[in-house]
């Protein structure tokens, strides 16, 4: 056995600061509604987690969550459950969900990878977005960043058949990446042809990295698939 020790790659850096009153009320005194802590190597039961049985849709790293929110106020038809680390994000999410009496929205305070892995079952997720993931700029950190072969191979396990994957982002290289993984994977399937990024659809509402990114005159890559098994 190899006595190396293996550390696990992070996709994320853990930022801090200080917390307003209501991302602590919704920290802590919302938690027990909204948000899951996932038990070691416990499958979550998506029909008792959420009110209605409908389809359940992840997204990983909402940041302040409000596309999110927006999106879970827009289609009361589907559930969705949020991944993020970024504790005042995680906070504020919960505080407004309670505000919209939300009842088909959950949130993860915890590494989505990790948590793919240990607690979400195959063939359960109806979609999953990703929206501005951490682009990782640097050569030597492109291992760190979340699209990856072996990311995507678990998330075609987790998906349903005809399950969606929505990425958007915008860094060009990175919009490449997601492409090329994507196109290159045995099930995944650009819903427009070939090598094609789509404008920004009407679902999708702006982000808060979309904005500042905006700002700085960068352009935006969105990208569809679909799980065909
Ligand atoms: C660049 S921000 C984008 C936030 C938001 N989607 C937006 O567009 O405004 C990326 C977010 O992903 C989160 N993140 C990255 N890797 C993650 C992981 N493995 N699990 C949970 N959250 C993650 C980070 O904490 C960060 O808030």
């Amino acid at each position: 056995m190899s006595d190396k020790i293996i550390r696990k790659i992070q996709s994320f850096v853990k930022r801090s600061g200080r917390l307003t009153e209501g991302q602590k009320y919704g920290l802590n005194d919302l938690w027990p509604e909204y948000g899951i802590d996932p038990i070691v190597d416990k499958i979550i039961d998506f029909d008792t987690l959420f009110e209605k049985q409908q389809d359940v849709i992840l997204e990983i790293g909402f940041g302040n969550g409000d596309s999110l929110l927006q999106m879970a106020i827009n289609e009361p038809e589907r559930n969705f459950l949020g991944i993020e680390v970024y504790e005042a994000g995680v906070g504020r999410l919960i505080n407004e969900a309670h505000k919209n009496e939300l009842t088909n929205l959950k949130v993860i305070k915890e590494d989505a990878v990790e948590v793919l892995k240990n607690n979400i079952a195959n063939n359960s997720l109806a979609g999953f977005q990703l929206y501005f993931a951490d682009p990782w700029h640097k050569k030597k950190h492109h291992k760190r960043r979340i699209v990856q072969n072996e990311f995507m191979d678990m998330m075609s396990n987790k998906l349903i058949n005809n399950g969606f994957v929505h990425m958007a982002t915008d860094w060009e290289h990175y919009a490449q990446q997601m492409m090329e993984t994507l196109e290159s994977h045995a099930h995944f399937k650009n819903t427009l042809s070939a090598h094609k990024y789509l404008p920004r659809p009407e679902r999708r509402p702006i982000t808060k990295f979309e904005r500042r990114g905006e700002r700085l005159g960068h352009g935006v890559w969105d990208l569809i698939f679909t799980n065909e098994k």
